[in-house]
């Protein structure tokens, strides 16, 4: 456990940076022209292409003696074998558990947790078939035809992200969310549905967040005005690892899907958090989604650290972020279909590595997690992409492709994609003008990621791939990336407030 800058190499990524700061992007292409080939990687039917950021080799050799000094592959072991690296919790992080292909024992206080996954998958398979098929009913006998996730944080934006992603390979009830305390939410999500055919998903890790409960009281209202008070059996699941108060609410346990402390609220998509999910694409969906997940994982454990793809997205983020001084990312898929990822990597992201202290407690001297943002293409560059373009600041920009065409739109899939490539080169080469006002300097960095399609496999890959990313990041600045106390302060305030 040590910080980054006392590892002799960081002095020398310093030198380094010295030497090539005004190298332009432009220049390193010129002088490598093979660099596009170089400075990339494909697994997973996912390519990632970090050509266009400031790295020559000895910037890559930097980085990587910078990841093996603060031993990115021994706690990478750890995490997968189940320590509790979540020191400051006393817990262990196994999301990849979740998707793991075997039933390997992977223990927890000399536990195996795959037998308490394949129970898990086996009552989710069973009940979103049932709801799919019709035999599970609303309290009136009618077909489900409506879900609506009730959860915040970790607990909607993921099933949020995928249910969205995924909208073309739906074919079960649809999905609705809410999220937020502002009745406008619920309201919203309400709007136009039948009592009768709505199945409340209650998705909550401890149970005990205020906004998910007060939601949860109010669609229970509204439930039981129309139905009474027994249809609340047909019509409320909860996801939760707090089986008391999900009794308490009203919910029967053979109506909860477990969850375990050793999944993150933001890492929990994998577990029974993802109901909503499997109920609207159906098992095997879901099944493909953790497999396409389980191939990044094995991917990130296995390739050499200069052709990991989450192990170099991570390094040039910090490259970025502690020499260049770039104060955040961008995330700007070029597809509707996943709109929500930037919202989904803003928690990913912001609450994993948002931290000022180390492991051990000590106050860092170095910046750590960027501001995260972004909005999909091509719809961000009619609003803040003039800033990426002109703004003094540089930042890194993610951009998300996706190859095919499954829309079956091709013009506006070859739009899309040009726009997409129009804007990396913008940003790589900029433009000259006789006009100061005209002038795009130019030289900003990205790391561009075309996904083969856009399906369950491929979308468990790249979410993987982040998840494995941050997970980097935090190894490199010494942080514990799976705890949030910084949030606990101001809903211990609001409590107080309330009475
Ligand atoms: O307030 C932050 C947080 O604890 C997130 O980490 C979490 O995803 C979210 O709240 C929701 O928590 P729960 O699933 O326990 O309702």
């Amino acid at each position: 456990m040590t910080k980054p800058t006392a590892q002799p190499v960081w002095g020398e990524l310093q030198a380094h940076f010295a030497k090539i700061k005004d190298m332009r992007l432009a220049e390193l292409f010129a002088v490598d022209p093979a660099r596009a080939q170089r400075y990339a990687v494909q697994t997973c039917g996912l390519s990632f292409d970090f050509s266009r950021t400031h790295m020559t080799d000895e910037t890559l050799a930097l980085l990587t003696a910078l990841a093996s000094a603060q031993d990115v592959e021994g706690w990478r072991s750890k995490m997968f074998v189940g320590e509790k690296i979540n020191h400051t919790e006393g817990r262990a992080v196994l999301h990849t558990a979740l998707r793991a292909q075997t039933d390997a024992p992977i223990l927890v206080d000399g536990q195996d947790v795959l037998p308490a996954i394949r129970a898990l998958q086996a009552k989710m398979k069973a009940f979103t078939a049932a709801v799919r098929e019709g035999s599970w009913t609303g309290a009136t006998g009618k077909k489900i035809t409506d879900v609506v996730n009730i959860g915040i944080g970790g607990s909607d934006l993921g099933p949020r992200l995928v249910v969205k992603a995924l909208s073309q390979q739906a074919d079960g009830p649809r999905v609705h969310f809410a999220a937020n305390v502002d009745a406008a939410d619920l309201h919203g999500a309400l709007r136009g549905l039948d009592p009768a055919t709505t199945l409340f998903v209650v998705v909550s890790k401890t149970f005990t967040t205020q906004e998910t409960l007060l939601n949860a009281t109010q669609a229970r209202a509204w439930l039981v005005a129309a139905l009474g008070e027994a249809a609340v059996a047909n019509h409320f699941v909860a996801v939760s690892t707090n089986k008391q108060a999900v009794e308490a609410f009203g919910i029967k346990t053979d109506n909860m899907f477990p969850l375990w402390d050793w999944v993150g609220g933001r890492y929990s998509l994998w577990s029974s958090v993802g109901l909503s999910i499997a109920l609207a694409v159906g098992w095997d969906g879901f099944a493909q989604m953790l497999s396409g997940a389980a191939a990044m994982d094995a991917h990130f454990c296995a390739a050499p650290l200069d052709q990991n793809a989450p192990v170099l997205a991570a390094l040039v983020g910090l490259w970025y972020r502690n020499f260049w001084n770039t104060p955040a990312l961008a995330v700007l898929p070029y597809s509707e279909r996943l709109r929500e990822l930037p919202r989904f990597l803003q928690q990913l992201d912001m609450e994993s590595n948002g931290k000022s202290v180390t492991k051990a407690g000590e106050p860092v001297d170095y910046a750590t997690g960027p501001i995260v943002f972004g909005e999909c293409g091509s719809v961000g560059q009619h609003s803040f992409h003039q800033w990426l373009h002109q703004g003094p600041s540089m930042v890194l920009a993610d951009f998300i492709g996706v190859k095919a065409d499954d829309l079956n739109a091709p013009e506006a899939h070859r739009v899309l994609s040009v726009h997409m490539n129009a804007q990396i080169e913008a940003l790589k080469s900029g433009r000259q003008s006789d006009d100061p006002a005209r002038v795009n300097a130019g030289n900003k960095p990205s790391m561009v990621v075309w996904m083969d399609r856009l399906d369950p496999a491929h979308l468990g890959a790249l979410i993987a791939f982040y998840e494995h990313k941050v997970f980097v990041q935090g190894l490199l600045w010494d942080l514990n990336s799976f705890d949030q106390f910084g949030v606990e302060l101001g809903k211990k305030l609001a409590q107080e407030m309330l009475g």
